[in-house]
């Protein structure tokens, strides 16, 4: 994999509009047995709170099952929100009617982990760019085929006649995922959510579809939430890292901050374990902190990650949940270790 730090330079976004605002987000999942009584909630997520600027990218890092993905769906309205709220441009979601639905989906591209399974089998490349104008009631066939022309061209799916009358099967993963991408760009979206976009892919064309994003972000001044496992690209992909760690948001900072001195002993811990000066070299969480991520059904008291934490203070760190604490103007931890500074 080539060096995505020569490949990627490090803009920092210059406009502060929020685009996005996301207040005590809570989304627990019911659990019944045999269909009927309720076992519990799993809490996959436990109350985030913040806000996803105009042209800026936040990583969202963490293990498996911490609530990466739940937060991503949350956004998306594919899960119910079970407490807290998100804005879009001011705009309460819970506001919104079947219209204001419409389009607001239609202002956030979403790109997952698996892009075949994304894509309609059935389908060629054209009507699969074509589905999402006809939804949205762009019907001209003039300005369709300009729109497509345009996504093909920007994603490099090139020459574009070529890729039209071919199904999602004829095409390599790194095609199917730009064409994801075209998809998700064909409405001109504000924002993209990206949940592990390159996870699936061969490592050879990884750095390409990040460069992609990226690109396409500085063209359109795109907000992006790029939700990876993968260490070894955050550092060159965002202008903030949010760390999460059994459903909860732990750490919150500037890249450059976070890559400084992650304050969290779980995110210290990660980044320690893929700090290989070598970016080639990186492979997530080859050395995550030992044990194991806690059960969501019944989290751990006080702080979540206290039974795994070699900094835990007895007595508080296991009875008390730690409050988000600002360190830094940039830099914030739900870390007991600076209760002093709150
Ligand atoms: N629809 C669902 N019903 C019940 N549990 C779910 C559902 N979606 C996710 N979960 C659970 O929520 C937790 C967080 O999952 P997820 O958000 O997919 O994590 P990540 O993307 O970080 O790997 C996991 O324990 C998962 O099993
Ligand atoms: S609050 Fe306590 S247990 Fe949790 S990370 Fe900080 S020191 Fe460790
Ligand atoms: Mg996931």
């Amino acid at each position: 994999m080539p060096s995505l730090a020569k490949t990627l330079p490090n803009g920092q976004p210059q406009n502060q509009k929020a685009v996005l605002r996301i207040e005590n987000l809570h989304t627990w999942f019911e659990i019944r047995r045999m269909g009927f009584f309720k076992a519990g909630d799993v809490r996959a997520l436990d109350g985030a709170t913040f806000e996803l600027y105009e042209g800026e990218t936040i990583s969202i890092v963490g293990e498996s099952g911490c609530g990466k993905s739940t937060l991503a769906k949350t956004i998306l309205g594919i899960n119910h929100i079970t407490k807290g709220s998100i804005f879009f441009e001011d705009q309460d979601l819970s506001t919104l009617d079947k219209e204001g639905w419409k389009r607001y989906r239609s202002a956030i591209g979403y790109i997952q982990q698996d892009p075949y399974g994304a894509l309609p089998p059935f389908m060629t490349v054209q009507r699969i760019l074509e589905e999402p104008m006809k939804i949205n009631g762009i019907t001209d066939r003039a300005e369709q085929k300009k729109r497509i022309r345009q996504v093909l061209e920007e994603v490099k799916l090139a020459p574009i006649e070529d890729f039209l009358p071919k199904f999602p099967h004829m095409l390599s993963g790194g095609q199917q995922q730009r064409l994801v991408i075209a998809r998700a760009m064909i409405l001109d979206p504000k924002m993209l959510i990206a949940d592990e976009p390159v996870s699936m892919l061969d490592a050879s064309v990884r750095v390409e579809i990040l460069q992609l994003l990226q690109a396409l972000q500085r063209r359109h001044n795109l907000a992006i939430l790029y939700i990876t496992h993968d260490l070894s690209t955050v550092r060159y992909f965002s202008e903030r890292i949010f760390a999460m760690y059994g459903g909860k948001i732990i750490e919150k900072s500037s890249t450059t901050g976070l890559l400084e001195k992650p304050l969290h002993p779980y995110t210290a811990a990660l980044f320690e374990a893929t700090s290989d000066p070598d970016v080639e070299n990186l492979h997530s969480f080859k050395d995550v902190p030992a044990g194991e991520p806690p059960s969501l059904l019944n989290p751990p008291p006080g702080c979540r990650f206290h039974p795994r934490c070699k900094k835990m203070i007895k007595g508080l760190c296991d009875q008390q949940m730690p409050p988000e604490i600002w360190v830094h103007e940039d830099h914030a931890a739900a870390c007991w270790l600076y209760k002093d500074q709150a």
